[in-house]
């Protein structure tokens, strides 16, 4: 079986990728191990930057995200040494740059992405496992595995495209073979998070540095709620109670009133920060998670995958369309970019916001004053409006 492009993942990076191809015609296979069911029931992500509900809104007659996502002007920062000395900061998105997120959860974007792209006639297929990738060398790159229904299948392609997470089967054929091959830090601390039934406790994301640890209050719905809590790595999510879980996030938000309700999902988030060392090889490259991952704090993931296909859908056009690697040749590199002001501003929020373990005193107080240094200055409210809001996104290689 042959195609252009055979691209491995359907999450927001190779759905929006495969929108790209067809719209410079040129037609690609999309496949994933996941079934529908999982990847439209999956929660993950919630925040998109205007660049990214921009480009989701032209995506077929499908995506709601202007009229069920929720367009957020700011976020809280709290902070304090102390429950009396606790202090409430906003950062006001639309003052400083101009520009806003929305609120839309990741699985609601991909059921409208979906939707859209096998109404627009994408060979979409689910639950297929790709075990084998080669030629990636050749202009003839091929994978192989198995399909839903347990038979084997092969495909040749113009070009592999890795969108498929940060446990990606292309990546060792584009790292030549370690797994890993890759920048990354571990951090000591991960996030408890729960889904419940509850109304908002606040019109905005609030994101908290309490003297017990980080706490972080998002949203979903009207009437279902997304939080978390900086947790021990090894915890089990189902070892606290529900009254425990309330105590926790009630502690770590002075000030603030939390309204409770039933709590229906819980899981433990661990924190990594990695970079592929090698983003292409021949005729394959990885975009998302498969090319890096980043630490949740400041909700970069998604809208960075949608970075990466920009470039490259621009770079596989050359190539497909013209004959030329140019385009491919600088996608790395462009690419690059904007992945490491991401990793920057991932690993700021989170070192920010976080209390390590073993912190020493003078550690914590630093951290304070590196929080007053942003809330109390234009320049450090901007810095972190326009990088939570999203620079602009690069369409030119
Ligand atoms: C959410 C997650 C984040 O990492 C973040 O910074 C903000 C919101 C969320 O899941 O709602």
């Amino acid at each position: 079986e042959q195609t252009r492009v055979a691209i491995v993942g359907a999450g927001p990076a190779g759905l929006v990728l495969s929108h790209l191809l067809e719209q410079a015609g040129i037609e690609s296979i999309v496949l994933d191990r996941r079934s529908r069911e999982e990847i439209e029931g999956t929660i993950r992500a919630g925040i998109l930057e205007q660049g990214a509900v921009d480009l989701l809104a032209t995506i077929g007659d499908t995506s709601r995200v202007h009229t069920s996502g929720d367009r957020h002007d700011g976020i809280e920062l709290h902070f304090g040494a102390a429950d009396e000395a606790f202090e409430r900061h906003r950062i006001d998105f639309p003052a400083l740059t101009g520009r806003s997120v929305w609120l839309y959860p990741q699985h609601e974007a991909l059921i409208d992405l979906i939707a859209a792209r096998l109404a627009a006639g994408q060979d979409l297929r689910f639950g297929t496992t790709v075990e084998r990738v080669w030629g990636v060398d050749s202009d003839r790159p091929r994978i192989a595995g198995t399909t839903a229904e347990g038979a084997p299948f092969e495909i040749e392609a113009e070009f592999v495209v890795g969108a498929d997470g940060s446990r990606s089967a292309i990546r060792p054929a584009v790292t030549g073979g370690s797994h890993a091959g890759g920048y990354f830090r571990e951090y000591p601390f991960a996030w408890f998070g729960i889904l419940c039934e509850a109304p908002r406790s606040s019109a905005e994301l609030i994101y908290s540095n309490s003297p017990d640890g980080f706490a972080l209050i998002s949203q979903r719905s009207e009437t279902v709620q997304r939080m978390y809590f900086q947790c021990d790595p090894e915890a089990d999510p189902e070892a606290l109670s529900e009254a425990e879980i309330w105590d926790t996030l009630q502690a770590r938000t002075p000030g603030t009133e939390l309204r409770e309700g039933r709590i229906f999902q819980r899981d433990v988030l661990r924190f990594r920060s990695f970079v592929s060392h090698e983003l292409r090889r021949g005729r394959a490259a990885l975009v998302g998670d498969a090319a890096h991952t980043v630490p949740p704090t400041g909700a970069k993931g998604m809208n960075l995958a949608i970075g990466d296909v920009l470039l490259l859908g621009v770079a596989l056009k050359e190539l497909l369309l013209h004959g030329s690697e140019r385009g491919l040749d600088a996608y790395p590199e462009a690419a690059s970019q904007r992945i490491w002001k991401a990793q920057h501003f991932s690993w700021w929020m989170t070192s920010m916001l976080h209390l390590a373990p073993g912190t020493s005193d003078f550690d914590r107080l630093r951290q304070l004053g590196e929080l007053r240094t942003v809330v109390e200055s234009e320049a450090g409210r901007t810095y972190l409006a326009e990088a939570y809001t999203g620079w602009p996104y690069r369409t030119t290689l």
